[in-house]
């Protein structure tokens, strides 16, 4: 594909034409993580051979039960936890081999929402001062917004700068954790259960937010959920996780319709939203 054209793809695509000219965020080729076994000590496959890929402004779901290692593959794909064996490539570089130095710059562009918003941000910091820092540390690229304007993105009132966490709802933090993953500009968004901890009045907003960010902003969304509903009104596709391996991955259709495979049947009518699926 020719350097002209990828320069003539525009930022906000939001999946489409970006996806088939621009390289993959994400590449995860027989990815194994071995952890130990806190009671035995024996080592144990949490992630045993995972491959996968996320495209450019692609968003992509890892569905799965409780300890299927999900977590685990979200950590080690970005880089911030330990791998055993196979191969990570992250927005085009193969993380063997790469400098420390040249993954922390790499770091801005791949932005992770957890699930506990309260535990993500430093509860001595108000909202403001927490984004100062996120500035000084990244001075050029977080230029482009200013901080009423970032909060106004996640439609949170500017009035919440000088807020420290514990004065924010639960719906509020998650947002203002989603601005501070905004600011960066990130390629590349990994959700783990973003919505889980919160009340199911604010769920919803806080999807549409992320479905928001990544359309406006071509930014490829790597989603970890327990939830077939949350999956299916973000994610194009999904990869379905039993101990530590991946049994199914395909179209969010086909696989929540029409799986072949046995397990994902089972998950599928054990998950939130399963109902909501059956009353379509
Ligand atoms: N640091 C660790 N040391 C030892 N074992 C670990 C560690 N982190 C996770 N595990 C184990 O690895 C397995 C996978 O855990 P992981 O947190 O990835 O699962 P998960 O699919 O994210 O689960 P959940 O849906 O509950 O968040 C589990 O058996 C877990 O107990
Ligand atoms: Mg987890």
């Amino acid at each position: 594909m020719s350097g002209m054209l990828e320069k003539e793809v525009p930022a906000d695509d939001g999946g489409g034409l970006l996806a088939q000219v621009a390289p993959p965020v994400l590449v995860v080729d027989g990815l194994i993580v071995e952890h130990r076994n806190g009671t035995t000590g024996e080592a144990f496959r949490a992630v045993d051979g995972v491959s996968l890929r996320v495209a450019a402004g692609e968003s992509t779901a890892v569905v799965g039960e409780s300890g299927s290692g999900k977590t685990t593959l979200a950590m080690a794909a970005t880089g911030l936890g330990p791998r055993s064996g196979g191969r990570v490539e992250l927005l085009g570089h193969a993380l063997d081999g790469l400098s420390r130095r040249r993954l922390r710059d790499l770091r801005p562009e791949v932005q992770i929402v957890f699930q506990d918003p309260h535990g993500s941000l430093d509860g001595r910091q108000s909202v403001r001062s927490g984004l100062r820092e996120l500035r000084r540390l990244q001075r050029e690229r977080t230029a482009w917004i200013d901080d009423a304007a970032l909060l106004e993105r996640v439609r949170l009132s500017p009035d919440l700068l000088d807020r420290y966490p514990h004065q924010l709802s639960g719906g509020q933090a998650q947002r203002v954790c989603i601005a501070r993953a905004l600011l960066m500009r990130p390629r590349l968004i990994v959700a783990d259960e973003p919505t889980s901890g919160l009340d199911v009045s604010v769920q919803a907003d806080v999807l549409d937010l992320l479905r928001e960010v990544r359309e406006t902003t071509g930014a490829a969304l790597l989603m970890i959920s327990h939830d077939l509903a949350v999956v299916r009104s973000v994610c194009e596709t999904v990869h379905v996780m039993r101990r530590g391996r991946v049994v199914e991955s395909g179209p969010c259709e086909t696989v929540f319709t029409d799986s072949a495979d046995a397990y994902t049947r089972e998950l599928i009518a054990a998950m939130p939203g399963a109902r909501w699926r059956a009353r379509r």
